[in-house]
């Protein structure tokens, strides 16, 4: 069921809307499909003046990356362990894990495209 779910947004995008009033520097958490019943949280992160999609699972032990202020500006955090997540690719800063899973998204007329 969940895979048909997903299977509607095939080659096109969910509309996230009101995302061009996310401030630099910040993240922003948006729950794609019903989150218990194996939905996503994606957070969706200001750097540079571009928009940038994680997945919130951590992948060092299953924590939360969590949205609110991100560190030096670029980075997500996993309060679990306190990893940084880079919002542009995942990556790990210190490379300690393996990097968090990024989505594309583009922005147009203040919404967002996400593809998960
Ligand atoms: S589970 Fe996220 S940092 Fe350890």
């Amino acid at each position: 069921m969940l895979g048909r779910f997903f299977g509607l947004f095939r080659g096109k995008g969910l509309i996230i809307q009101g995302t061009g009033k996310l401030p630099e520097g910040e993240a922003r958490k948006v729950d794609v499909g019903d989150v218990l019943a194996g939905g996503r949280q994606v957070i969706l992160c200001r750097v540079k003046g571009k928009l940038h999609a994680l997945d919130a699972e951590c992948p060092h032990e299953g924590g939360r990356i969590v949205p609110g202020p991100l560190v030096d500006g670029r980075f997500a955090v996993c309060p679990l362990h306190n990893y940084k997540f880079d919002a542009a690719t995942g990556e790990n800063d210190g490379h300690l894990c393996r990097a968090a899973k990024t989505y594309r998204v583009e922005e147009k007329n203040g919404d967002a495209e996400l593809w998960v």
